[in-house]
């Protein structure tokens, strides 16, 4: 069974998860407002995934025979001053959550909780993961400067992840 030190900061990580969800949601509804469509469409995905995340730990818990406490999700900001300064934000916000994952894993440990470090680990690659594929794009927009035709194109590939 989870032990209630593992079990509550499992909690507050449902609902980091879930906040990025929400973040990232707002994210899309801004690139939908710019007619940026597979930027939006790159971020919703992102959300998806964000809440896939956050049931995780939500199966988690109830698996090891926890409880499962939901808190209120805070709101998210709704303007950008552009498209750098989003995707900024994002790998700003996916750093934050690598470092709260590896707090958690660093907590497993101290409590001799085998089960939470493995199922830690597949959240450590996955973190290694989301920060390389968002610092692709934040690279990729520093390199075009905001110039129309370049965000078209980088709008049109971004328009074609389906998931992961
Ligand atoms: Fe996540
Ligand atoms: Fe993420």
């Amino acid at each position: 069974m989870i032990n209630k030190p593992m079990q509550d900061a499992m909690n507050e990580q449902i609902n980091k998860e879930m906040f990025s969800s929400y973040l990232y949601l707002s994210m899309a509804a801004y690139f939908e407002d710019k007619n940026l469509r597979g930027f939006a469409n790159w971020m919703r995905i992102q959300a998806d995934e964000e809440r896939e995340h956050a049931m995780k730990f939500y199966d988690f818990i109830l698996e090891r025979g926890g409880h499962v406490q939901l808190k209120a999700v805070e709101a998210p900001k709704t303007e950008w001053g552009s498209n750098l300064e989003v995707v900024e934000e994002v790998a700003a916000h996916e750093a934050m959550v690598t470092a709260s994952i590896n707090d958690l894993y660093e907590l497993a440990m101290k409590e001799k909780d085998y089960p939470s470090q493995i199922m830690l680990q597949w959240f450590i690659t996955e973190q290694v993961e989301e920060e390389s594929s968002v610092a692709q794009i934040v690279a990729d927009l520093k390199l075009i400067e905001e110039r129309g035709t370049a965000v078209l194109m980088l709008d049109k590939q971004l328009g074609k992840r389906t998931s992961g």
